[in-house]
């Protein structure tokens, strides 16, 4: 199921242990968590490069929960249907390298996935005024993206109550995805804040107890 209570927890398998893939698939799948959240990074769009579709294979193959399919790369149009082949139910693009969102965000739709808009740090909520109304999801990244185990930039905390009243002005639905540096800690004031999935990566895969700490997100 695509959406349960919220928050919806979507680990990020950008920090699981890739020589124990299926592993850390099977701890999800039997977790609370609700999302996969994929990082394709291209080293272009950000300074790292993390995996393709190689690794997409065996985690479409193992993974029960949908997966939340985060593109850091540039030209994502080339990739869309692709991704969606590879199980993606949540494809979200950036922003800043979109010249023709529109057009993206009707694309993805049109594969029969959920389309999101991210936002880097720099990138303000009000950029979102002509597209939000199309966006099934928009994503904050509380870090700058490339890398997992960074720390939250407090800002994004404005960000979510911003956009939360630009949703609310557009009489629109759409969820609000927190991603990089959430922690136990800051987790229960973006939740207040109103953000509706989480995205955690060293946070869970860094815990003595994955599961667990995925169940203590899931129960904000
Ligand atoms: C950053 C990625 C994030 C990252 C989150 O570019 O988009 O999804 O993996 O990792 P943490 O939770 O460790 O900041
Ligand atoms: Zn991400």
């Amino acid at each position: 199921m695509l959406l349960n209570r919220f928050p919806l927890v979507a680990p990020s398998m950008l920090s699981a242990d890739f020589g124990n893939l299926q592993r850390d698939i099977g701890m999800v799948n039997d977790s609370d968590a609700d999302w996969f959240h994929i990082d394709v990074m291209d080293g272009v769009f950000v300074p790292n490069i993390s995996f393709g579709f190689p690794v997409l294979k065996p985690i479409q193959k193992y993974a029960k929960k949908p997966l939340d399919v985060h593109l850091m790369i540039v030209d994502p149009d080339r990739y869309l249907e692709r991704f969606r082949e590879y199980g993606a139910e949540v494809i979200s693009v950036h922003y800043e390298v979109c010249d023709h969102l529109h057009r993206t965000i009707q694309a993805i739709k049109k594969l029969g996935a959920m389309a999101g808009v991210v936002l880097n740090p720099h990138s303000p909520v009000s950029l979102l005024e002509e597209i939000i109304t199309d966006a099934d999801l928009v994503m904050l990244m509380s870090v700058n993206p490339g890398f997992g185990g960074q720390s939250f930039i407090e800002s994004t905390l404005g960000k979510i109550t911003l956009l939360k009243e630009l949703i609310a002005r557009k009489k629109t639905d759409v969820l609000i995805e927190v991603d990089g540096g959430v922690t136990l800690e800051n987790a229960p004031r973006l939740v207040k804040a109103g953000a509706n999935v989480l995205v955690a990566g060293y946070t869970i895969f860094g815990s003595a107890d994955p599961a667990k700490t995925i169940s203590s997100l899931k129960s904000l």
